[in-house]
């Protein structure tokens, strides 16, 4: 009976068995298993091993495969980004002869270019961008007659543009090489290209002049070759690309004079013609330009006068003629440019006075007249525009009073007003400044009490001004007390009344001496003011000390009394115990592979023990956490190594360390881990080679493995697990740089019945802030934990008191995002990675709320990193710390 049961089991898996299989085949015929596309994508190792073993290769990540089941498409955006770098040259592309689309943008690929993708006949989309490509472009790429889009932009490909590229490329639609080094001139051929639309080559080292024979591309709408060595004249041929929206020329050596053709771009909206040599005068024709939104001719040596026809560009917003040697006066016709939003003609021979109806340009924020011969009053009757921030009149002969506000924009603006022949006294509101400089003017009276708004003034208000500089005036009297919280001051050169003007002052904001006063001696009497710096400064340090002292003590007493090891009852199964490992630990391999734990093998020491590095007789390397025998009489020190067996037995997770087994015994306690080659990131980001190799991309990867392990901690673990000690020293790299949460001493089961107070513990410059004030530990004093550490990751560095500063309105506004990056590697140009460097940055703020309720749940932040990442609302460059504060 029961053999009778088993057989007709048997043959019941055998039929569905061959049911599956042949359903399969019908499904995907015999011809979907091209062998030889299949064994090329095994080959390249770009594929894991996970869905190497689903047998149809139709369906591995990326891949696409058209009815007949041969591969059309590659995309490399599911690849494993983290696996060792990709070489090109490792995907057989010959085995490939239906592909359409290869999309391998951002892997990381290096190597050149192989010629063979010269064979890929169908191929019409090409997207090798951002990765480091070197070599040259194979002359083979013009086999590829299908070519819709062709991108190598962001590597470092050098050699020149093959001629041939004009020949074939009849469908060619999108042409990126910018931001690459290629040499040599623009081939005459492209001008074959008579579908393309856009064409970058900006960002290269092409030489010679501007084929004439673009002007054939009817189609282009946008043509860049910013960034590059090219010179000779604009050729008026480029006036037939009717088409043409953006016309970018910038950084090269262009010279002669602006084409009068110009003019007919009618679709134009922005032109960039500055840093190049070009001579002549602006032509009155861009007065054509109804579409022009942007006008950039800076640094050349255009002359004579702007044209009146400029004032009827209706649509322009940024006017850019700074650094040239334009005269005459600004042409009152500026004042119907309602659209204008920038005015740069700094650096010019330009005189007359400021058209007073400039001011009613409702959208101006952007001011700058400095540099010139511009006289008369600053136009004061109507008032400033509300939109006006930033101001520079500098080095002209402007006179007459300061009209007031200057600025009256609602975010923080920058007034400039030095080196002219303003006089009488200074308005006691300036509106919302931050920078007010009216240095070298003749001014003279007391300084009045600086309002920021009308009427009120609170403590927070005032310092909004950080910086004033009021050096070279004949100022009188004494200074109001409040200008000291101004962080930056400069008075020299004035005559204030000594010393009484200065009491009060910091002696830091008052930099040089006035002529009646010595304000160096003054600084004497200031130096008492500074205890409590002088505590915030001391205190870490001597704790540093206090902690290199202690561990050099503690270093010499193991190398001098070198502990010998006291066997304990090894065989015992309680107190060793190995599980979680494929193979086969005895106690004796871990005792000799250490040498009894000689310190040869110790690769760190933290808080209650050294770490050792021990290759097991199997070749197998794991790491040993051992606790010595004096810290072991400790029972705190007991307590939390028992601890961290007790959490590391209950949990398993890809990206919390991994423990294999223990020993305990009041003798030897040892703890045997999963080997982390790589070390902490702490240590990564300390060291400038290993920081390097952590790319945009690997740093977005750790920092989502550790919200993944989090997240599993606090809700995917009944009861909940609380770290309590998420720091980058207890975050582990292996050597693919994929991150582990180590480290659970401290960890905490949260016990849904007890109060959860507890005594603290965790790292200093960590801490949620609320753990200041309460014993009560709850899964938001890790989330707050690991915003910091995210943080860090992006910066390089610990924020340390940066944090502050970022969350406050006040500050955060002139915080760039780009500029809180490690700038010891390249500034992310490429979209993925500044949109997901926006994504973590907006969530580790987000985390760092001061309120506990108010940040993200890790589960809500593991869920988001893994997400598809918004496009950005403005250009990576441009977005503030502000911005990103929900
Ligand atoms: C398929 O997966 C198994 C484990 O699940 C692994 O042992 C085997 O090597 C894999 N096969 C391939 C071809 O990678
Ligand atoms: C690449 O693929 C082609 C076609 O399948 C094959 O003939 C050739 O031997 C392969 N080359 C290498 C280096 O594997
Ligand atoms: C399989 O690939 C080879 C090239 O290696 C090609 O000649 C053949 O046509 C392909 N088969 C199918 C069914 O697409
Ligand atoms: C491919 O391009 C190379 C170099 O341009 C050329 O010599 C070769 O004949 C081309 N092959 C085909 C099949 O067109
Ligand atoms: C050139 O034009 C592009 C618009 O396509 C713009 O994004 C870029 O910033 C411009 N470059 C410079 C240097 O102005
Ligand atoms: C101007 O062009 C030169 C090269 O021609 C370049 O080195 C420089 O950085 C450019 N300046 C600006 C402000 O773009
Ligand atoms: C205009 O050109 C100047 C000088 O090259 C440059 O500093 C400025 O950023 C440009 N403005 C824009 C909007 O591209
Ligand atoms: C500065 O002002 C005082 C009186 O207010 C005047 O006596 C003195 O001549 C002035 N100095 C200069 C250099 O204008
Ligand atoms: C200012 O005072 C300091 C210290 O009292 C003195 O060393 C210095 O020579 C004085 N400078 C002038 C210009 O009087």
């Amino acid at each position: 009976m029961v053999a009778k049961s088993s057989n007709l089991a048997l043959f019941i898996i055998v039929v569905w068995l061959l049911f599956c299989t042949t359903a399969s085949y019908l499904i995907f015929p015999p011809s979907s298993f091209n062998n030889s596309e299949r064994h090329a994508l095994i080959q390249s190792g770009w594929w894991s091993h996970d869905s190497i073993n689903i047998s149809n290769h139709c369906y591995w990540y990326g891949i696409v495969c058209d009815h007949a089941g041969s591969v059309v498409e590659i995309a490399g955006w599911d690849f494993n980004i983290n696996s060792k770098s990709l070489q090109l040259q490792s995907l057989n592309l010959t085995a490939f002869p239906n592909l359409v689309s290869l999309y391998l943008s951002q892997l990381g690929l290096t190597g050149s270019i192989p010629k063979e993708i010269g064979t890929l006949k169908k191929l019409s989309y090409l997207d090798l961008s951002c990765n480091n490509l070197d070599g040259k472009l194979p002359p083979t790429l013009s086999n590829l007659t299908q070519l819709v889009e062709f991108d190598v932009s962001f590597n470092a490909l050098g050699g020149t543009i093959p001629s041939s590229f004009g020949h074939h490329w009849e469908s060619l639609i999108l042409l990126y090489l910018h931001f690459n080094q290629i040499e040599g001139p623009i081939p005459l051929e492209l001008g074959n290209l008579k579908s393309l639309e856009v064409l970058y080559l900006s960002d290269n080292s092409l030489t010679g002049t501007i084929p004439s024979t673009l002007g054939l591309l009817e189609k282009l709408t946008i043509l860049d070759l910013v960034s590059n060595q090219i010179e000779g004249h604009i050729p008026v041929e480029i006036a037939n690309l009717k088409q043409l929206q953006i016309l970018n020329l910038s950084s090269n050596s262009l010279s002669g004079q602006i084409p009068l053709e110009l003019g007919n771009l009618k679709r134009l909206e922005e032109l960039y013609l500055s840093n190049n040599s070009l001579a002549g005068t602006i032509p009155y024709t861009l007065g054509n330009l109804q579409q022009l939104q942007i006008l950039n001719l800076s640094s050349n040596s255009l002359s004579g006068q702007i044209p009146l026809e400029i004032g009827a560009l209706a649509s322009l917003q940024q006017l850019n003629i700074d650094f040239n040697q334009i005269n005459g006066s600004i042409p009152l016709e500026f004042q119907n440019l309602i659209m204008l939003t920038t005015l740069n003609l700094s650096h010019n021979m330009i005189s007359g006075v400021i058209p007073p109806k400039l001011f009613q340009l409702t959208k101006l924020a952007s001011l700058h007249l400095s540099n010139n011969q511009l006289a008369g009053n600053i136009p004061s009757e109507i008032g400033i525009p509300d939109s006006l921030c930033d101001v520079n009149l500098s080095y002209n002969k402007l006179e007459g009073l300061i009209p007031f506000p200057i600025l009256n924009c609602g975010t923080f603006g920058e007034a400039d007003l030095s080196n002219n022949l303003l006089s009488g006294n200074i308005p006691s509101k300036i509106g919302n400044v931050v920078k007010f400089d009216i240095s070298h003017n003749l001014h003279s009276g007391s300084v009045p009490f600086l309002f920021i708004t009308e009427g009120s003034y609170t403590p927070g208000n005032k310092l909004f001004l950080t910086s004033l500089d009021l050096s070279y005036n004949n100022f009188t009297g004494t200074l109001p007390i409040e200008l000291a919280d101004i962080p930056h001051i400069n008075l020299s050169f004035n005559s204030f009344e000594c010393p009484q003007a200065f009491k009060g002052f910091h002696a830091e904001s008052l930099i040089g001496n006035t002529p009646k006063c010595n304000v160096t001696s003054f600084v004497q009497v200031q130096k008492t003011k500074s205890p409590k710096n002088l505590i915030v400064i001391a205190l870490p340090v001597t704790c540093c000390f206090l902690l290199i002292i202690f561990v050099g003590i503690f270093c010499y007493i193991r190398r001098t009394k070198k502990v010998k090891f006291e066997q304990c009852s090894e065989k015992n199964g309680d107190l060793f115990s190995i599980w979680n490992y494929d193979g086969k630990i005895a106690f004796e391999d871990i005792i000799q592979a250490t040498h009894d734990f000689d310190i040869r093998y110790c690769i760190g020491t933290g808080g209650y023990g050294s770490v050792y590095r021990a290759q097991l007789p199997s070749g197998k390397i794991v790491a040993l956490k051992k606790l010595h025998q004096r810290e072991s009489q400790n029972p705190s020190f007991d307590r939390s190594f028992r601890n961290e067996v007790k959490m590391l037995s209950q949990i398993r997770h890809r990206n919390i360390v991994k423990l294999h087994g223990f020993c305990l015994h009041n003798r030897c306690m040892f703890l045997v881990y999963e080997y982390m080659e790589r070390g902490s990131l702490f240590y990564a980001l300390s060291i400038d080679d290993e920081a390097k190799e952590l790319t945009w991309s690997k740093r977005v990867h750790i920092i989502s493995g550790t919200a993944n392990a989090l997240a599993y901690m606090h809700h995917d673990c009944s009861p909940p697990i609380v770290h309590r000690d998420v720091t980058s020293n207890n975050i582990l790299l292996n050597s693919e740089l994929h991150a582990v949460v180590s480290d659970f001493g401290t960890a905490r089961l949260l016990d849904p019945d007890s109060s959860n107070q507890t005594l603290q513990v965790g790292t200093y410059g960590y801490l949620a802030p609320e753990l200041a004030y309460t014993m009560r530990v709850t899964e938001k004093c890790d989330v707050y934990s690991f915003g910091v550490v995210a943080l860090e990751t992006l910066m390089g560095m610990h924020p340390k008191e940066l944090i502050l500063s970022l969350l406050d309105s006040c500050h955060n506004k002139n915080i760039m995002v780009k500029d809180l990056l490690d700038s010891r590697i390249r500034i992310p140009l490429c979209q993925r990675d500044t949109e997901a460097i926006v994504h973590v940055l907006k969530l580790a703020l987000a985390c760092l709320r001061s309120n506990p309720k108010s940040r993200p749940s890790m589960q809500q932040v593991a869920y988001e990193l893994s997400t598809s990442k918004q496009s950005l609302p403005l250009p990576f460059a441009e977005i503030t710390v502000h911005q990103l504060i929900a």
